[in-house]
């Protein structure tokens, strides 16, 4: 028997997908701008110092201090909480829906991408955790100097600490997987619904995960090969 319940729109599952798919864009927008920024490692110690340091000064003098990041800060977490929280609901929802129980747990639990994305999901939290006490709070860089956004990123990647290039590349190509499949299903319902439209939509998922991964990557190989000192 099917018990249907009234749900609010938003909880609906319809409503948690569009809350994915938003909370999703905006995370991929940040990741792209974050990349470019990084990119400008390349221009030099002072270019990106003045870089870095410009990013606390946005909105200044509309906002006073440092209210614009605490603004990004805060919409990133609400992106991130509600992220979760939707694709938790709507990996049980699937879950409970499934009409008869597996007598003995299956290996394969879910479609593969489904895994992936969950576990891609949590060595991405625990990264952005370890990489906000490196490069943020400073606590666990060798520099760990605020002022210093450029020697922070240098001393990081150094190659005698080649294991945090290891850590870094693991969690980034985490993020390409994830992104990847995310894009894919975004860009297959904005696209045509035909298997030529789903082909389409799985070559840009990948076009656009492999250079996200590629623009994040290059800087810590810079820093390890010498390139960037
Ligand atoms: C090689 C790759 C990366 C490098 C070199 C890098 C570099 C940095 C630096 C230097 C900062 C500190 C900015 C400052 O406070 O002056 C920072 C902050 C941050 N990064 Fe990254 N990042 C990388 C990858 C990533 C990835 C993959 C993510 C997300 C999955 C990410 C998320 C963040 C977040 C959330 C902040 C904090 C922003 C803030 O509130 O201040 N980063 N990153």
């Amino acid at each position: 028997m099917v018990i249907t319940k009234t749900r609010s729109p938003i909880r609906s599952n319809v409503g948690l997908k569009a809350v994915m798919a938003v909370t999703g864009i905006l995370l991929a927008l940040f990741l792209i701008a974050h990349m470019l920024g990084n990119l400008k490692v390349f221009t030099g110690e002072t270019s990106f110092d003045h870089y870095a340091h410009w990013l606390r000064d946005i909105g200044k003098p509309l906002l006073p201090g440092v209210w614009f990041l605490w603004i990004l800060r805060t919409g990133l977490v609400v992106a991130v909480v509600a992220h979760i929280v939707a694709a938790t609901v709507l990996a049980r929802r699937a879950r409970a829906a499934r009409p008869v129980k597996y007598a003995h747990r299956k290996k394969v639990n879910g479609s593969y991408a489904a895994r992936t994305m969950r576990w891609g999901g949590v060595i991405i939290l625990l990264f952005v955790i370890y990489h906000l006490l490196d490069l943020t709070t400073g606590t666990l860089n060798p520099v760990g100097d605020a002022s210093k956004p450029y020697g922070n990123v240098v001393a990081d990647f150094a190659p005698e600490r080649w294991y945090v290039t290891l850590f870094y590349t693991l969690a980034i190509l985490a993020v390409g997987f994830h992104l990847r499949h995310g894009a894919f299903s975004a860009f297959r319902s904005l696209g045509q619904q035909t298997p030529r439209g789903e082909r389409r939509a799985r070559t840009a998922a990948l076009v656009f995960a492999v250079l996200l991964c590629a623009g994040y990557l290059v800087v810590p190989f810079a820093v390890l090969t010498g390139l960037v000192s």
